[in-house]
């Protein structure tokens, strides 16, 4: 009994102490950033809106619940006052599950009546935590000359062996407007840790730059059905992960928000197809985009290739529903992933070869991972060069009488160029 009481009363002393121990802790200014851990946002990502001369979209995640999730936005001053200067944007947020059964909380702004060709410095938060202060630049509202980065099928080993093309593009090419990417950014669209490790791979550059992406068959989930009529279709939905950690504009056709789209940026009409679903859908949508087009140029962007590159595939479906159309309407260029390979057209019309001078679309394939296929024949009349085992990153350049097509290996190496002029 005795010891009992001994003992309560030493346990009494150990919970003070502890108490006293975990109120000191909890006031610590060390502590502070531990409990901010949950609240600091992570993943943030610039996307183009549809006038990217007075807006601009920004998404990130947060691993908690935030109070008041929120943007702030100045115009950049060499002077460090930005708080002074900066206003408030209210964040839209919405609980994303992940595939492990955890929650997390993704956030978007758009920020709005922007001036064009201005730079902009922001960050984003809630709950008193802040992300670090970043620039971007809006677009002209009128046709100016600039350039932009594409990219193939990321996919494998992102972090590992995609993180190097990443960083040598961006060493080529710092002032591009924005980042291009045709689909399987990641191997399963549902898995979380890819997509932390694409975020790993590109660091601050979607901070900075906006970046463009349209989704490929990896990142639907998986169903061994394939796509009526179509190859690459791994049905049953796009993965829960893209609209939650992306804003791209809202003009596609119904039930394609976020994966079909388009905007135009100084000058140019580019428009996202998504090739995995809803095919005679867009085909119909995608009409009406390119007959009601006031740009000079048009490239479009899909994942599957319309004249397949690698071994053993044909995307026959989708070449018989929209070649016809970009032939009618003067597609200039069309940038596509999905087989691994490099490959470009001459000019293309009717499904066949054109003078450089006459009117065709060309027609891209690259790859930017370590995944490569062995190259097809199939449509070799069509091809002005086409490659494998090389991981690329491309840099294309639009003034308003011409486009300049880069294609660069990772260690720096010209290997496709060509040039398409208007009159
Ligand atoms: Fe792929
Ligand atoms: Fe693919």
């Amino acid at each position: 009994m005795t010891q009992g009481i001994r003992r309560t009363a030493a346990a009494n002393t150990a919970a003070i102490v502890i108490l006293c121990f975990s109120l000191l802790v909890i006031h610590l200014p060390g502590s502070a950033a531990l409990a901010a851990g949950a609240f600091e946002p992570d993943r943030i990502i610039l996307n183009l809106t549809e006038t990217p001369a007075t807006s601009m979209a920004v998404t990130w995640r947060t691993a908690g619940k935030i109070k008041d999730p929120k943007a702030q936005i100045a115009v950049a001053l060499a002077s460090p006052a930005l708080d002074e200067k900066a206003w408030t944007v209210d964040a839209v947020t919405e609980s994303v599950t992940l595939e492990t059964g955890k929650t997390v909380s993704a956030h978007s702004v758009v920020f709005q009546s922007l001036q064009p060709e201005t730079v902009y410095v922001y960050r984003v938060g809630g709950n008193d935590v802040w992300s670090e202060w970043n620039q971007f630049r809006t677009a002209s509202a009128a046709p100016k000359p600039f350039r932009f980065l594409y990219f193939g099928d990321p996919q494998n080993d992102i972090l590992s062996k995609c993180s190097r093309v990443f960083r040598e593009a961006y060493r080529r090419a710092p002032d591009a407007a924005f980042w291009q990417f045709v689909g399987d950014i990641v191997n399963n669209g549902e898995n979380d840790s890819e997509w932390g490790e694409f975020y790993g791979a590109v660091g601050w550059a979607p901070r900075a730059t906006p970046f463009m992406l349209l989704p490929g068959n990896h990142e639907y989930k998986k169903n061994p059905a394939p796509l009526a009529g179509g190859n690459g279709g791994e049905q049953k939905g796009l993965s829960r992960y893209w609209r939650p950690q992306f804003t791209f504009p809202l003009n596609g056709p119904a039930g394609l928000e976020e994966s079909a789209y388009y905007f135009d940026y100084q000058g140019v009409r580019f428009i996202m197809l998504n090739g995995t679903e809803k095919i005679e859908e867009q085909a119909r949508w995608i009409k009406k985009v390119l007959s009601n087009n006031p740009q000079r140029w048009t490239i479009v962007g899909i994942h599957q290739p319309f004249y397949s590159t690698g071994q053993d595939r044909d995307n026959i479906y989708h070449q018989k529903l929209f070649t016809p159309l970009f032939d009618k309407y003067g597609v200039d260029l069309v940038l596509q992933g999905h087989d691994h390979t490099y490959g470009r057209t001459h000019k293309v019309r009717n499904g066949k070869k054109q003078d450089i001078n006459a009117r065709g679309t060309v027609y891209v394939v690259t790859v930017t991972g370590p995944k490569q296929y062995k190259p097809s024949a199939l449509y070799e009349k069509l091809m002005a060069k086409t490659g494998t085992q090389t991981q690329l990153y491309q840099v294309i350049s639009v003034d308003t009488n011409k486009l300049t097509y880069e294609s660069y290996t990772v260690t720096g190496e010209l290997f496709d160029s060509f040039v398409l002029e208007k009159k």
